[in-house]
């Protein structure tokens, strides 16, 4: 192939002589008339438009992706991911063909099962229309990833809408939670300790009566108030560089209302309850600490039997090894609790005498009432609570009680005979003598 040959003679001829005249003369000449040149060049050319292009579409439509559409992630390990899916499954106007079953099992308070199926949208995309926008649903699993403390799989689910329609992810979200929190409205849920973690223990339980709880008199209403109080302080706390936390114990027999009363006072204050069990054999001082530091909001802790962590440096088990939580545990664990939110703690005991002085320091323990067997008074408005307006019926049962000298009569064991006796008082007053054996089963 012969080499293209530059005219010098050409070039020279058609420039004016100047410098700047051969430099485009010359230009004209080498690039632009030569047919290789062009040939290529065009190609080239030719290419890098057809690229830019291309970029240049995929760049706008990225663009009017962006400014058109909106997208809202929601991760499985939020808690409106949740509510999301639940909302979605109640969601008339989805067009989902691509379902996947949730069961829910019920344990009712006698004992009977059911259960319920919820069929929310499984994972793939989905398309449903809120309030006259269009929003594309995608749920997906991301990857092998399994949440190891619940054993399923990490999801997302992510919504896109148009930009100008984002206002409505807010809406929906808090549609969400509403809808989820009125099934537990007027509910306490109990957590209780699931490995390092908090765990919802059963189903919410309906809220129990302060009402219901029967201790001596202004008992209850002092624990409520200092517990409101407490709760209306956190600007007094901070001010001060005091820690926000209280902590309350209740000591006393067994079957005096400690637990009974504890439950209720969340009811009462719309908190969820965090029950620990002290001298459960595999809670080690580290998950205590951890757990203790991890309390879900707006809950109480409940320490129960806490007078466990005292004995334990003796008891030693077969390999050597001490189980449970040691005293020391049990102290640096109350004095760890770090939350920016509110920490009430409430302990009980049926063991007072068993305490270290170190846990009733104030900052453990706050405040300390001893809930007792039942007064007269106790007796006489439980007898009243179980049957309203017998007031004649209640004296006569009074009279007996006194007559017998009973002493140490527990209020459980009073709530044990007017359950039996649910509707016939009378039979309450004949039976009364068996209140002499506190371990009478009806
Ligand atoms: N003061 C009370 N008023 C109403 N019910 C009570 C009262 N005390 C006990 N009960 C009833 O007795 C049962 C046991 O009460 P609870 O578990 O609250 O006792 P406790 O003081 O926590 O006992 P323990 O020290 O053994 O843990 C519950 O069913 C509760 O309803
Ligand atoms: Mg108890």
């Amino acid at each position: 192939m012969s080499q293209p040959q530059i005219d010098f003679e050409k070039i020279k001829l058609q420039s004016d002589g100047t410098v700047k005249g051969y430099i485009s003369t010359g230009f004209n000449e080498i690039v632009l008339n030569n047919p290789y040149f062009a040939a290529g060049g065009g190609l080239m050319l030719l290419g890098t438009g057809l690229a830019l292009t291309r970029s240049g579409i995929v760049k706008s439509s990225g663009f009017i992706y962006r400014q058109l559409l909106v997208d809202l992630e929601i991760p499985s390990k939020d808690k409106s991911y949740l509510w999301f899916l639940e909302w979605m499954a109640k969601y008339k106007h989805r067009s989902s063909r691509h379902l996947s079953v949730e069961t829910n099992v019920i344990t009712h308070d006698n004992g009977a099962i059911t259960t319920k199926f919820s069929l929310v949208p499984g994972p793939g995309k989905h398309l449903i229309r809120y309030k006259g926008a269009f929003m594309l649903v995608n749920r997906e699993r991301s990857g092998k990833l399994l949440d190891m403390t619940s054993g399923t799989p990490f999801e997302t689910v992510t919504l896109t809408t148009l930009y100008r329609d984002r206002n409505l992810f807010n809406e929906l979200l808090s549609e969400a939670k509403s809808m989820a929190l009125k099934l537990r409205e007027g509910k306490t849920v109990i957590f209780t300790s699931w490995g390092p973690e908090w765990r919802p223990f059963g189903q919410p339980r309906s809220k129990r009566l302060l009402g219901s709880v029967i201790l001596d008199k202004g008992i209850a209403e002092n624990i409520l108030n200092d517990v409101k109080d407490f709760l209306t302080s956190s600007d007094w706390y901070h001010r001060r560089g005091i820690p926000y936390r209280r902590g309350y114990l209740l000591y006393g027999p067994p079957g005096s209302g400690k637990t009974s009363f504890i439950q209720a006072l969340a009811g009462e204050l719309d908190y969820n309850i965090c029950i620990l069990n002290i001298s459960e054999n595999n809670l080690t001082d580290d998950r205590l600490n951890h757990l203790m530091n991890h309390i879900p909001n707006r809950s109480i802790l409940l320490l129960e039997d806490v007078d466990a962590a005292f004995n334990k440096r003796e008891q030693v088990n077969e390999q050597g090894y001490t189980n449970g939580v040691t005293f020391s545990g049990l102290l640096n664990a109350l004095d760890g609790v770090a939350s920016a939110e509110e920490c009430i703690t409430f302990m009980t005991t049926n063991h007072p005498e068993k305490l270290d002085s170190a846990l009733m320091r104030p900052g453990r323990v706050d405040y300390k009432v001893l809930v007792n067997n039942a007064t007269e008074y106790q007796v006489k408005k439980m007898f009243l609570r179980f049957y309203e307006n017998e007031f004649d019926l209640c004296d006569q049962f009074l009279a007996k009680y006194r007559k017998l000298n009973l002493q140490n009569i527990s209020t459980a064991q009073l709530q044990g005979l007017f359950v039996y006796n649910k509707r016939d008082p009378k039979a309450a007053i004949d039976m009364i003598e068996t209140l002499q054996n506190p371990n009478t089963v009806f």
